[in-house]
């Protein structure tokens, strides 16, 4: 039997249409405030009918970070994808941050070793990946060091990485995958996701800095390639290009048959903005537009090498360009 975390996010709801393909039943946990609906919204993207994949997820209510609570969801399972996490940038998240992705992985790799789980899938990301010396692209090899990395989720993910690499010396098999942003179908209104639906919106500003993106359908597959393979205890970046936010910006802006962003923010200008996002913060207690860490990102020039995983187990990525037509298509359903 399969468990997957994290089952009612971005991830984990395309992870849980390609598992529902293949097996007869698979398990998902959920919180008591998870919105099951957005799942069956993916589950659409792929399905004329949904029912009879759909009915397939046993789904149990358990939090990562409420140990009673994941003893009945870890009963007779094999295999464990572990998706879920807290993605966020707002300095004042960092403790619940260091709670859910922390302590929270710690949680299922400890339930994994005493359930004797065969194998443990563990979605990690690029933050949790060091810098590169010599302008090389950034591989796995890249050493994290928190002076290069001192923001709050990168610190997290890190620190999961750590729970996962600690579960392996005890005994259990395990692979982590580090993705770049992922782009998929549903969640418009969070995360990666929203990144379309501010520039259906009308989005001017631009940036020249440079990251890693890959599909979700991508993501997917390779988890369930290295979970079915012989493969443990290694880590792999997950990026098909690395591209400018002018680029991304513009080929969505294009699918939308909008006008692409013509205002290139400076660093001072981002700088600026910031500090001015977090006076609003102080005032109005709302979310910031921009903080410090992701004010300084969007101008990074940050290239991430696909070799490792390429040479594992073969896969062609999916080009970013074709991902952006199809999500934008999507979006507009
Ligand atoms: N999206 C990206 O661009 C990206 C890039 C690189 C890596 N990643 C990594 O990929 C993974 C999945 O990301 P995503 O984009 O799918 O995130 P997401 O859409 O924000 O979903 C997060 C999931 O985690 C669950 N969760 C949060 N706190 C929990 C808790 N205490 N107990 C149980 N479940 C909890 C959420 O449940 P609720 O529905 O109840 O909130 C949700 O199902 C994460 O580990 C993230 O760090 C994401």
């Amino acid at each position: 039997m399969i468990l997957v975390t994290g089952g009612t996010g971005l991830v984990g709801a395309h992870l849980l249409v390609a598992l529902t393909k293949e097996n007869e039943k698979v398990r998902a946990i959920h919180r008591k405030s998870s919105n099951i609906k957005d799942v069956k919204k993916v589950f659409s993207y792929y399905f004329d009918d949904i029912t009879p994949y759909f009915s397939k997820i046993e789904w149990m209510e358990a939090d990562i970070t409420d140990t009673p609570s994941l003893k009945k969801p870890f009963l007779g399972i094999d295999f464990v994808y572990h998706c879920a996490a807290i993605i966020s940038f707002h300095p004042k998240a960092y403790h619940k941050m260091r709670k859910v992705n922390i302590e929270g992985t710690a949680n299922i790799v400890n339930f994994s070793i005493a359930q004797n789980v065969k194998k443990l899938c563990f979605v990690s990301s690029v933050a949790a990946v060091g810098k590169s010396l010599k302008n090389n692209p950034i591989d796995e090899d890249c050493e994290w060091t928190v002076e290069n990395s001192n923001y709050g989720y990168a610190i997290t993910k890190y620190g999961a990485e750590m729970e996962v690499w600690r579960g392996t010396q005890e005994g259990l098999d395990a692979v982590i995958v580090n993705p770049g942003i992922i782009f998929g179908a549903g969640f418009f209104d969070s995360g990666s996701g929203s990144m379309f639906k501010t520039v259906n919106k009308g989005l001017k500003f631009y940036t020249e800095g440079v990251t890693g993106y890959v599909d979700v359908k991508d993501v997917v597959k390779v988890m369930q390639q290295l979970m079915n393979s012989n493969i443990k205890n290694e880590r792999y970046l997950l990026v098909s290009e690395n591209l400018s936010f002018k680029e991304v910006f513009s080929q969505m802006a294009n699918a939308f048959e909008k006008k692409p962003p013509n205002i290139k923010v400076s660093k001072l200008m981002s700088e600026i903005l910031w500090r001015i996002s977090s006076v609003i913060t102080a005032i109005t207690g709302k979310k910031p537009i921009l903080t410090k860490h992701s004010a300084q990102s969007i101008h990074k020039n940050n290239q991430f090498s696909n070799a490792k995983i390429k040479e594992a187990i073969g896969i062609e990525f999916i080009p970013v360009s074709e991902t952006i037509k199809r999500v934008c298509k999507e979006f507009k359903r």
